[in-house]
């Protein structure tokens, strides 16, 4: 299997909690150690401030919350690529571009946006009212966020599946503008995580104000566990395990034999009480050596921030020579490279290009040509755009070199010397 590049944000705007653990961290965590996978995972601030205009101090603190977070989770910085976006000065640079080839109608569409709108039509208020700018390109900053490590998996919860459409259709637009620069990513998500419940049985969900916090000091812990919303049933009456959520909070730290048990128990008639002590010992088992470690960070931000600034570094070695070849791509260009005394028409002369396109039989191909249209390579079938278009990046960075490696591939039409000078135009200039 080919490396896989998997890439996830977390909005730094809140305090992690149970469900966050369980749909999120728990299962990203666990993914980071899967062999052929190459891992991004970053906190999304400047995401997080289109949420929290005027709370500069819960943007700072959620950031360190949650980065501390992740680490006692066990996220390993030396392993992943764990930064922070607001380090990467090439994101909003790329968000930029691909502003400019993005259509308003598909921003139109985003649902995030459609509800404030609807919400304000529902209430007789002006549509815009309380819309601000960077809700509407949310979007587009987040594809920048996925584009700019040409991931293949985004893991994401349900709500953000439109978002990593929406990526996927500027990749396009502007590789089809520009040429093969962007991976057209896909969402990943978690069928059967459940949704956690929260306090009162709904969702648990900063919204409705009933979440458990990951991290809250055991006592507090205990406290609100002991007031998950039951039924009245009394000690020694059967209960039921369907739409418990006690029942559903215990279930998703608790293995199958566990599980069993507690059913026979609510079958049994075990108190309530009983019940929630019974799940907060559960939670303390999985919880409490991670709270150490937690707590220990917390106490300690110059560590997070020098670890965040180490994974800044290798995402940048990374970002800053593909936004150089971005830059080029689309015409922000040095004038040094203009030859002297080019004329008008010399300057509008086309460049060599990959073309991709399908044959009938279901396959993808590229081709290769000069500026002048004269066929240079030519690709054998691939069976998804994604091998093509990996080939044609693989072409367009490494240059001669990726010749040996795609050969089975290729079959080269041009000679040589032309070859190679056409593919010098890819190269990346970094200046
Ligand atoms: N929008 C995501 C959320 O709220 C966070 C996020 C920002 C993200 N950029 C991303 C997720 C890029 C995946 C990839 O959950």
């Amino acid at each position: 299997m080919s490396l896989q590049r998997v890439l996830t944000g977390i909005t730094t705007s809140g305090t992690p909690h149970l469900g966050n653990y369980v749909g999120a961290v728990r299962p990203t965590v666990r993914a980071s150690r899967l062999p052929n996978t190459q891992n991004f995972y970053f906190l999304a601030d400047y995401h997080a401030l289109i949420k929290t205009g005027g709370a500069p101090e819960r943007v700072q603190r959620s950031t360190l919350e949650i980065a501390a977070t992740w680490l006692a989770c066990g996220l390993d910085p030396e392993k992943v690529t764990f930064y922070r976006q607001s380090d990467i000065p090439e994101i909003p640079e790329l968000t930029w571009l691909l502003t400019c080839i993005t259509g308003k109608g598909l921003l139109n569409r985003a649902h995030a946006y459609k509800a404030s709108v609807d919400k304000n039509h529902a209430t007789g208020e002006d549509p815009d009212a309380g819309v601000t700018a960077g809700l509407f390109m949310y979007p587009v900053l987040m594809a920048a966020d996925i584009l700019m490590f040409n991931a293949h998996q985004v893991p994401v919860g349900r709500d953000q599946i439109q978002h990593i459409e929406m990526a996927r259709d500027i990749a396009s637009s502007f590789n089809h503008l520009y040429g093969e620069h962007f991976t057209l990513p896909e969402a990943v998500t978690e069928d059967h995580v459940a949704l956690l419940p929260g306090l009162d049985g709904r969702k648990m969900s900063k919204s409705y104000d009933n979440t458990i916090p990951l991290f809250a000091p055991k006592e507090q812990l205990r406290k609100l566990i002991m007031g998950i919303l039951t039924d009245s049933r009394a000690p020694g009456e059967p209960k039921d395990t369907e739409g418990s959520a006690l029942f559903q909070l215990y279930q998703a730290f608790a293995s199958t034999e566990e599980t069993a048990a507690l059913a026979q128990a609510y079958a049994d008639g075990i108190a309530w009480g009983e019940a929630k002590q019974v799940l907060f010992d559960r939670l303390e088992r999985e919880i409490a050596p991670m709270r150490e470690v937690y707590d220990a960070l917390i106490q300690n931000p110059v560590q997070i921030e020098k670890t965040l600034k180490g994974g800044a570094e290798k995402a940048r070695a990374i970002a800053t020579p593909f936004t150089a070849r971005l830059r080029h791509a689309v015409g922000l260009r040095s004038l040094a490279d203009l030859p002297s005394g080019t004329t008008t028409k010399a300057a509008k002369a086309a460049a060599p290009a990959f073309k991709q396109y399908r044959e009938k039989d279901g396959q993808f191909y590229f081709k290769l040509v000069d500026a002048q249209g004269k066929l240079l390579i030519q690709s054998s079938g691939f069976p998804a755009p994604r091998d093509a278009a990996d080939a044609i990046r693989q072409l367009q960075s490494q240059g001669e070199t990726a010749l040996v490696a795609l050969q089975d591939r290729l079959s080269l039409t041009g000679d040589r010397s032309e070859i190679s000078t056409a593919l010098q135009h890819f190269a990346p200039t970094v200046t």
